[in-house]
């Protein structure tokens, strides 16, 4: 700190000393105070004449009188216009041009806030860069211009790369008492170029500006306007605008300099009819001043996942001045518009999305980022800072990511994520991905283009190739402005291994090559058997995605012969011998006169539907006569080991087995053996279980007649059942088992079935009797009836033990009463008296 405010103390020092040695010599050649003015005794400076001249009017100022100054009036009209004749509105080169404006000239009377100055560059070839500087005077600070350019109020001397600008100065801002009479407004030609220029200013109790042209616009109204044009209702004494709808705030609360104190911001609402996840918002021709805002407010509800927000410029022809991105800022924001300053936006373009034109820009965000909120949202489109320019906003509203790209359906899960389920064909988070399918040796070339993963598809993999020694090669080159030497990144070529839906990724793939170079041809082999399971998908890469990146990718096959064909034949790339004239065999060996053959060679011939190769063989005949049997194989090999030739016939068969399985299922687990048909056929697992290996699962017993299948035996024959569903008045309804005989599959031997009034024993309660039952003929077991109350003499419990050991009597029925005893009676309604007697009178 202190070393640099030595450093700037030393620097004045050596500044100062300069300017007075040149002072110093313009005393010595020229008249005093380039003859107007004079200096007071015993002082350095000059007393200039006329430091305030009348409007219309010369006078002088600077440390040396060489500062021209003309009385002008802030009445928005073009100053140089009094004093064009005298040249003022052409500098040179350092040439300085002050105009002294009063206070009191201003139409609005006394009563103003803001001070707006509107300096315009006029030279021809956009050549000067003008630069303004203003200074109070009058009042208890007032200062004295000075060519060296510090010490002024305020100054704007961004000009060189506009061709108009405004300053507006808040009385406010300056000083909270603020006594000055006038400003000294000056123009100094700053560079090497000659200038010429047009200089307004305005004073005015609301904020005030310039357009282009020098039209006068008050609360960003024109001046003269109708009352039904102006964006204001009223300018109060405080300097507020009154802003009318739209340009008024659509929050009370509202971040400074927006543009809602001066009506410049404009807000939009937009309403549900106009913005859905049916139907997105389009707003085409908006039209933005420099440096201007633009609001649109919408909702999100809890049914949206995703807003995405585009802007683009309007290009009109193709040297338009608003072409090209960077001409606005695009802004998102929760509850109140955004403005640019960090934390007055929630979001902004994210440099990742790059649109697909220069002159887009794209904000998207959704329901998985920490500022989703449902509610009303702001997009605010803030205006380049020197062009109008016009531009197409649209914003969309999805239930899934980016819609799916209407190619796929929305998955909403539970817990609140969305997730697309793409139509065949397409795959990536929102479907948008596609995969190019290449051919073998056709090469795709693609022109330079910003993207990051392009996708391919390899091609398939025939049975020759896998028979065969064959090589794929996937091959890859590019070119790129934005790769040089100094870029660490580089593209890269992937290769993945998945299915239909998997993308490569540099987070996942399975061959991975780094194209180190540009225009170097890179590659990745593979052999056909790696290819030959999964969908192999490639992508290329472009780390940077602003650069444009050019590209070939090229997939080959490349065959390897046996003894490269000998040299008496081509190698097809698929392996395969093409042998020259007179040349025969495999590897093209074998010399055959006159297109004969010699003896025992072999020649292939390739069956794909049978999966196989036949090879016939060099016969001769009695005469010496040579040839190929056409018609006969002398051997059938199969295309892989996947197949096994049938038998001795020219076809493969793919075998189901290759040795005994053991098969479970709910009822039993036995073994079934492999079966080799004779023929040769495929071998399979026999249909039907092996009967010494077989065993029935739990609750299962196996067939009498000792089939190697099972049943179920289903409850004890004869026995009670609580029968389910069913009411008696003053007792208890029982389904009696009965059996079929018959040992099924599907259906338990005994049932209990409480549906059939036939198979319902009744037990009546303390003090009632059965009453109407019928006895099951053959069986003594009484079925039916109701319960009555009983008579005084007869105990019931006698009578459900009568009715009981006419149960036993019957010899079919004598389990049912053990399983009454075990099941029923032990924790059960029947007293206890009732179980003394049974079981004291049956002997159990
Ligand atoms: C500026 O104008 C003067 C004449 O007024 C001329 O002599 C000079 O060459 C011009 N300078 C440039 C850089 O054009
Ligand atoms: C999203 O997709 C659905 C169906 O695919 C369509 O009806 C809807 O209009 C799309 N929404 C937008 C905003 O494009
Ligand atoms: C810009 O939009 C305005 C209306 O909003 C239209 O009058 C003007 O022609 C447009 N300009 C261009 C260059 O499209
Ligand atoms: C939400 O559920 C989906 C599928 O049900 C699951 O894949 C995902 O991991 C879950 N996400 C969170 C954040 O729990
Ligand atoms: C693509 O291949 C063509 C023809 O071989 C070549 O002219 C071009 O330079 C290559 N482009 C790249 C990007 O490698
Ligand atoms: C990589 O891709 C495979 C194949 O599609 C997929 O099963 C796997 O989940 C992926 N892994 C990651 C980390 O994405
Ligand atoms: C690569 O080739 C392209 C076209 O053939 C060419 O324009 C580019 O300059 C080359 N790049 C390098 C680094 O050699
Ligand atoms: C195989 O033979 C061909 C011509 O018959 C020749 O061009 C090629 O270089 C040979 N390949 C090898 C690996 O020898
Ligand atoms: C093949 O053999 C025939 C008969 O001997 C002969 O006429 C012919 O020139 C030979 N062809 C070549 C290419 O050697």
């Amino acid at each position: 700190m202190q070393n640099s405010s030595k450093h700037v103390a030393v620097k004045s020092l050596i500044c100062y000393s300069l300017v007075f040695c040149i002072v110093c010599a313009g005393q010595n050649s020229g008249p005093i105070c380039n003859g107007r003015g004079y200096k007071k005794e015993g002082s350095s400076k000059c007393t200039c004449e006329n430091p305030l001249p009348q409007i219309g009017t010369f006078g002088y100022s600077g440390p040396d009188c060489n500062m021209r100054i003309f009385g002008a009036a802030a009445d928005g009209n073009d100053m140089t216009q009094g004093c064009k004749s005298s040249g003022c509105d052409t500098l040179h080169p350092d040439e300085w041009m002050c105009y002294s404006v009063p206070f009191a000239s201003n139409s609005h009377g006394t009563a103003w806030n803001y001070l707006t100055v509107q300096l315009n560059r006029l030279s021809e070839d956009e050549a000067g860069d003008p630069d303004l500087y203003g200074m109070f005077y009058g009042g208890t600070d007032a200062k004295e211009l000075d060519t060296a350019t510090f010490g002024y109020d305020f100054r704007e001397t961004s000009s060189s790369s506009h061709e108009s600008v405004v300053k507006k100065v808040k009385k406010s801002d300056i000083s909270a008492t603020f006594d000055h009479q006038g400003v000294y407004l000056c123009v100094k030609a700053y560079g090497e170029a000659n200038l010429t220029y047009s200089l307004r200013a305005t004073v005015s109790q609301c904020s005030a500006d310039f357009t282009r042209a020098g039209e006068q616009l008050l609360c960003s109204s024109p001046l003269h306007a109708p009352a039904s044009e102006q964006r204001y209702s009223q300018c109060l004494s405080d300097g507020t605008c009154a802003c009318k709808p739209p340009y008024n705030k659509p929050v009370e609360d509202v971040y400074p300099l927006l543009g809602f104190e001066d009506c410049s911001a404009k807000t939009e609402d937009i309403t549900a009819a106009q913005l859905s996840l049916k139907k997105p918002y389009i707003k085409e021709h908006e039209e933005l001043t420099p440096k201007a805002w633009s609001f649109y407010g919408f909702e999100v509800t809890p049914d949206d996942y995703q807003v995405v927000i585009d802007v683009s410029t309007e290009v009109n022809g193709e040297d338009d001045a608003c072409a090209g991105d960077g001409y606005f800022g695009l802004f998102a924001k929760f509850g109140k518009p955004p403005g640019w300053r960090y934390g007055e936006w929630d979001f902004r373009p994210d440099w990742d999305y790059f649109g697909a034109e220069d002159n887009e820009l794209e904000i998207r965000f959704d329901a998985t980022k920490e500022a989703w909120q449902t509610g009303r949202w702001f997009v605010g489109v803030n205006g380049d800072d020197a062009h109008t320019c016009n531009y197409t906003l649209s914003i969309s509203k999805y239930n899934c990511p980016m819609n799916c790209s209407n190619r796929g359906n929305c998955i909403s899960a539970a817990n609140g994520t969305r997730t697309c389920d793409c139509f065949k064909g397409f795959f990536g988070e929102d479907c948008s991905n596609e995969a190019e399918h290449l051919q073998y040796g056709v090469p795709v070339t693609k022109a330079a283009a910003s993207f990051e993963y392009d996708f391919f598809q390899l091609p398939e993999i025939s049975p020759a190739m896998l028979t065969h020694s064959v090589e794929v090669r996937v091959r890859a080159s590019f070119s790129s402005d934005g790769y040089g030497e100094w870029a660490a990144a580089r593209p890269e070529l992937l290769l993945l291994k998945g299915d239909l839906h998997s993308e490569p990724h540099t987070a996942n793939y399975t061959f991975k090559q780094v194209l180190q170079q540009q225009n170097t041809t890179y590659e990745i082999d593979l052999c056909p058997s790696q290819l030959k399971q999964g969908v192999w998908r490639a992508a290329m890469y472009n780390p940077m995605r602003m650069y444009k990146l050019a590209y070939n990718l090229t997939t080959v096959k490349e065959g390897r012969c046996l003894n490269n064909c000998t040299g008496h034949g081509t190698c097809s790339d698929d392996a395969v011998c093409h042998c020259l004239d007179n040349w025969t065999g495999g590897d093209c060996s074998v010399y055959a006169r006159g297109g004969s053959c010699s003896p025992g060679s072999r020649k292939p011939t390739l069956m794909p539907e049978a999966h196989g190769t036949c090879w016939h063989e060099c016969r001769c005949d009695a005469s010496g006569n040579c040839a190929y049997s056409e018609n006969e194989c002398a051997d059938f090999t199969c295309e892989s080991a996947l197949w096994r030739r049938k038998g001795t016939t020219n076809a493969c068969v793919q075998d189901k087995c290759k040795q005994d399985v053991w098969e479970e299922t709910d009822s039993h687990s036995c073994l079934k053996r492999c079966e080799c048909p004779a023929d040769g056929s495929a071998c399979a697992p026999a249909k039907t279980c092996d009967a010494a290996h077989f065993a029935c699962k739990a609750g299962w017993r196996r067939f009498s007649d000792g089939q190697a299948k099972c049943f179920q035996p289903g409850c004890q024959a004869g026995s009670l059942q609580e029968a389910v569903g069913r009411s008696v008045a003053n007792g208890q309804a029982y389904a009696l088992c009965t059996c079929t005989g018959e040992e099924r599959e599907d259906k338990p031997l005994c049932t209990a079935e409480s549906t059939a009034e036939a198979a319902v024993v009744v037990a009546c309660s303390e003090g009632y009797v059965l009453q109407g039952a019928s006895t099951v003929p053959g069986s003594g077991v009484r079925v039916g009836g109701s319960c009555a109350k009983a008579g005084r003499t007869r105990h019931v419990a006698a009578t459900v033990f009568l009715h009981i050991f006419e149960i036993l009597l019957s010899g079919t029925a004598g389990a049912a009463l053990l399983w009454l005893y075990e099941n029923r009676f032990r924790r059960s309604t029947v007293n206890a008296a009732l179980y003394h007697e049974l079981s004291m009178d049956t002997g159990f």
